[in-house]
């Protein structure tokens, strides 16, 4: 099939665009308005967009809660939702008024962040403590409202001990949740993980191989 995205004439019972923009990584997104109160929602469209600096970044359909404590403090955290935690994931998602404190509705606990006022989720195996960098409004289609991506620079990052191994972050062992399109998601697992060594280019750098089997350990 294909289908024109200015006619949106698919012919599926919904538009198919976030169901071929899979797994994506859900940003479990903390903030606190301007009076105190701590908010947590789940964003999908989210991402790390730099390692060094670390930045990450989430998109949001118009003005939403997380969105304008963001805009008043500059700060918010991001959390790691995973297998356990998929129904206070989903609980924290509900479209409650923004005096609604998200982490008691879910049944969460607000860990204290170090660098940032807005607290993470005591229960996540890992979180990051952003600072506002940017906000870029995205392009509009007439008659809705557009989205806006809000930038954070990672200035702190937790991660369970018991999560590290060997040197490095044990991420299957988490179990993160990835969101696909309609009510799909899926889980990464220890069974569903695997590594690749990556190609070296010859010297002349027309050709290149791979060391083959799993990785050897080498960062290359
Ligand atoms: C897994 C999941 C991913 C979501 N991703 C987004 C997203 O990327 N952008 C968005 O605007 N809303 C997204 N939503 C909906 C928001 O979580 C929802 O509108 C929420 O009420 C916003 O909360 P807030 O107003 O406290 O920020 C998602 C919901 C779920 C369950």
């Amino acid at each position: 099939m294909f289908y024109s995205t200015a006619e949106d004439n698919h012919g599926l019972k919904f538009n198919p665009f976030k169901a071929l923009i899979v797994p994506r990584p859900i940003g479990w997104i903390a903030s606190v308005s301007k009076s105190g109160v701590p908010n947590l929602a789940p964003y999908s469209f989210f991402n790390a967009m730099s390692d060094t600096p670390p930045v990450v970044c989430f998109a949001s359909g118009g003005h939403k809660d997380s969105l304008d404590n963001i805009e008043a403090t500059g700060e918010f955290t991001c959390s790691i939702s995973n297998w356990d935690l998929r129904d206070h994931m989903n609980m924290s998602s509900a479209p409650v008024a923004a005096e609604v404190d998200e982490f008691k509705l879910a049944g969460l606990t607000p860990a204290a962040s170090r660098l940032v006022k807005a607290p993470w989720v005591a229960e996540s195996p890992a979180a990051f403590e952003c600072k506002l960098w940017k906000m870029i409004e995205m392009p509009s289609v007439p008659g809705r409202t557009p989205y806006i991506v809000v930038f954070g620079t990672v200035v702190g990052v937790h991660v369970k001990d018991e999560f590290i191994r060997d040197g490095l972050v044990d991420t299957a062992s988490m179990r993160p949740l990835a969101r696909m399109g309609y009510m799909d998601y899926a889980v990464i697992t220890p069974e569903t993980s695997f590594t690749l060594n990556r190609p070296m280019a010859s010297a002349d750098k027309l050709s290149a191989t791979v060391v083959p089997g799993p990785w050897d350990g080498v960062y290359r």
